[in-house]
């Protein structure tokens, strides 16, 4: 319910702005200091920046205990659970440190490629790795979801626009969500290259585990409840 809701704020907010800015290159839009943090940091740190303590630090007063050089190396470098955002651009990441230290909203472009990857740090690295080397998801419960880059192997667009929409298991629903910004997932997510050892027939482990958790009317870790596990898992299999 929070996500969903948290959707149709951050939706609407860019919607509005990007309606109010002149688009540049095709593809390129040009997004403010506010937005990229909400693309990128509110889903661990919150739209408010208060956090969600003691697993996601409040960013609130944060010009009191670091200075703009040391908050720009954490987002590029992450630490424990805050994962890296290599995605960003320079420019992107002084618009991002300029809002959380000083409320500053300064204008920047984005193209979809980028969009995808900050959608996908910000929303679903607090549960999936993306890539092998990426750190531990702080939310994974029990088994750990797959790996983003590998479900992209299994999944095609659609059905992978259908898992988003359900949500399985305690994934939120991201119903909500544009369907151009679900095609920027796909793409983004498509272009991270997998070793060649990866093979996605066998890849597959995560609605396995689902299947035999719905059986026993459990889910993962039960804390669904009552057998109600979201319903489908994936797009088939
Ligand atoms: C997947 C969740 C996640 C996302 C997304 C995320 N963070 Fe964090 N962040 C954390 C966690 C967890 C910590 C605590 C790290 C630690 O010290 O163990 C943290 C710590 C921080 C801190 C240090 C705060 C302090 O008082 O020590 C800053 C600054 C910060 N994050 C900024 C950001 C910004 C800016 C973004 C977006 C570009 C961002 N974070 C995105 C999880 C996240
Ligand atoms: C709160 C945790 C959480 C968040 C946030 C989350 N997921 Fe998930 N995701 C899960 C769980 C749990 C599963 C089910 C894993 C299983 O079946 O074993 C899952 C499954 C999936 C699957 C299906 C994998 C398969 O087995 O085929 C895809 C695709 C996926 N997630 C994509 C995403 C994307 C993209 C985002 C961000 C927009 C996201 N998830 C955000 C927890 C999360």
């Amino acid at each position: 319910m929070f996500q969903k809701s948290l959707f149709i704020i951050i939706f609407s907010a860019l919607a509005f702005t990007m309606a109010a800015l002149a688009a540049g290159e095709e593809g390129e839009k040009a997004v403010n200091g506010g937005e990229l943090y909400r693309l990128n940091c509110s889903a661990c740190h919150g739209l408010d920046k208060k956090g969600n303590p003691p697993v996601f630090p409040s960013l609130l007063n944060l010009a009191e205990r670091m200075d703009s050089k040391q908050v720009s190396s954490q987002i590029r470098n992450g630490k424990n659970a805050m994962p890296p955002m290599s995605h960003l651009t320079d420019r992107q990441v002084e618009a991002i440190v300029a809002y959380v230290l000083e409320n500053k909203n300064e204008s920047v472009s984005v193209d979809e490629n980028e969009r995808g990857a900050m959608l996908v740090s910000g929303n679903c690295m607090r549960c999936h790795r993306v890539k092998p080397g990426d750190p531990a998801p702080p939310e994974a419960r029990m088994m750990e979801p797959p790996m983003l880059s590998r479900t992209v192997r299994w999944h095609d667009s659609a059905g992978f626009k259908a898992v988003l929409d359900v949500g399985p298991c305690y994934m939120p629903s991201f119903e909500d969500m544009p369907d151009s910004d679900k095609d920027n997932i796909y793409r983004y997510l498509s272009s991270i290259p997998v070793d060649s050892s990866f093979n996605a027939d066998r890849g597959h482990r995560g609605c396995r585990m689902q299947r035999g958790a719905k059986k026993s009317g459990r889910c993962g870790d039960g804390r669904c409840g009552g057998g109600k596990c979201g319903g489908m898992c994936g797009g088939g299999r």
